[in-house]
C-alpha cells in the first residue's frame, strides 16, 4: 500500500476526497493535516473528524496547521462550502482528538521517520511550505507529491488567472513550486472542471440509501446551488477527489512535463505560470495534468465510496 499524508481544508470536496482515500485499500493513510483554506483551521479539523465519524475511521491522526497563509490573512470561502464549511448541516461532532502535535511537526517527523511517504495536497500549500522552509533536508525522502491547484490552458475561479489554492498563498504555492526537491503533479482546474457530479448522479444515490450516501447527498446541496447561483453549472465540480484517485492510478489524467511557478503580485496573484515552451530553459519541475477519463473516475469514485455494484454503475 502507497503511504500517504494528506493535507486539505475541509470544504465539501475535500471531505469527498478523503471519503475516496479512506475507502481505497490501495492506500495508508497515515495521517491528515489541516491548512487554512476554505475554513479556518479549527472549523477544517472539526469537519474531517466528522467525515472520519461518518466512515468510522476515527482511528485516523488528524493535526491542526498553520493558522493563515504565508504571508497573507486567510481568506476563507464560505460562500461555495457554506457557514460550517461542509454545506450547511451543522453535524453534530461526537469526540475530539487530543494531539499536541502539529500538522507541520507530524509532516517532518514522518518524513524523518517512514519510508517512501508521498503527501497529497488538497488545500492552500502553507503547511507544506512552512515544513519546507524549516527543513529542507527531510523532503529528500518525499516520495511523490500530489496538489489540487492552479490551471493553465484554462480560466481561474478566484480571478480570470488564478485558482483558489493557489490564489489563497500565492507566496506558500510559489516557495514550495521553486523548492520542493520531488516533482509536482498539479491537478488543476484544466481536468477538475471536468469532474461535474450531477443531479442524475444524486437520485441514484438516493435510491440505493446508506449512510455515507446520505452524507453525500447533503454535503453536496448547498455546493449545488452555488454553481447553479454563480456559474450557471447544473452540478458541482469535486476537486479534491481526481487529486486522490489520480494518486492511485496515473492512468486516469495525462499531462505535460514543463517547469512551473507562481505569480504572486498585482492582477496575477497566484496565477500558475508553466513555461510549456521552455523559454526559461529549466528542467521541468512539474506534471501538469492536461486530461482526464472523467467516466472512469466516476465509476471508481461510487466503486470504492459507495460499495456501487456494477447494476448500479449501468443506470
Ligand atoms: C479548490 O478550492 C477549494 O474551494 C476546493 O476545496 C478545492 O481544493 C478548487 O479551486
Ligand atoms: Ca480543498
Amino acid at each position: 500500500r502507497k503511504k500517504v499524508i494528506i493535507d486539505c481544508d475541509p470544504g465539501i470536496d475535500d471531505s469527498l476526497a478523503l471519503m475516496l482515500a479512506l475507502t481505497s485499500p490501495e492506500l495508508e493513510v497515515l495521517g491528515i493535516t489541516i491548512a487554512p483554506g476554505n475554513v479556518e483551521v479549527e472549523k477544517g479539523y472539526k469537519n474531517t473528524l466528522k467525515t472520519l465519524q461518518i466512515l468510522n475511521r476515527l482511528d485516523i491522526p488528524v493535526y491542526k496547521g498553520e493558522d493563515k497563509p504565508l504571508s497573507r490573512e486567510l481568506q476563507t470561502a464560505y460562500e461555495t462550502h457554506g457557514q460550517d464549511g461542509l454545506g450547511e448541516n451543522h453535524y453534530p461532532l461526537v469526540k475530539i482528538q487530543d494531539r499536541e502535535e502539529t500538522a507541520v511537526d507530524f509532516i517532518l517527523n514522518t518524513l524523518q521517520t517512514t519510508h517512501q511517504v508521498s503527501i497529497i495536497a488538497l488545500g492552500p500549500l502553507t503547511n507544506i511550505a512552512v515544513a519546507l522552509i524549516s527543513n529542507p533536508e527531510a523532503f529528500l525522502n518525499l516520495e511523490e507529491f500530489v496538489s489540487m491547484g492552479g490551471c493553465f490552458k484554462s480560466y481561474g475561479n478566484c480571478s480570470p488567472v488564478a485558482e483558489y489554492n493557489y490564489w489563497v498563498d500565492p507566496e506558500g504555492a510559489k516557495y514550495v513550486y521553486e523548492n520542493l526537491p520531488t516533482k509536482i503533479h498539479m491537478v488543476g482546474l484544466d481536468v477538475t472542471r471536468k469532474i461535474v457530479l450531477t443531479p442524475n448522479m444524486m437520485s441514484l444515490i438516493h435510491r440505493c440509501p446508506s449512510e455515507k450516501g446520505k452524507f453525500i447527498e447533503e454535503i453536496t446541496r448547498f455546493y449545488m446551488d452555488f454553481h447553479w447561483k454563480y456559474e450557471k453549472i447544473i452540478g458541482c465540480v469535486i476537486n479534491d477527489p481526481l487529486a486522490v484517485l489520480y494518486f492511485i492510478d496515473r492512468s486516469i489524467c495525462q499531462g505535460i512535463d514543463a517547469y512551473t511557478t507562481l505569480e504572486i503580485h498585482g492582477i496575477c496573484r497566484g496565477q500558475s505560470v508553466v513555461d510549456e515552451m521552455n523559454f526559461w530553459k529549466k528542467k521541468p519541475n512539474t506534471c501538469v495534468l492536461t486530461k482526464v477519463d472523467q467516466k472512469r473516475f466516476f465509476r471508481e469514485f461510487f466503486l470504492r465510496v459507495l460499495n456501487a455494484d456494477e447494476t448500479f454503475l449501468k443506470l
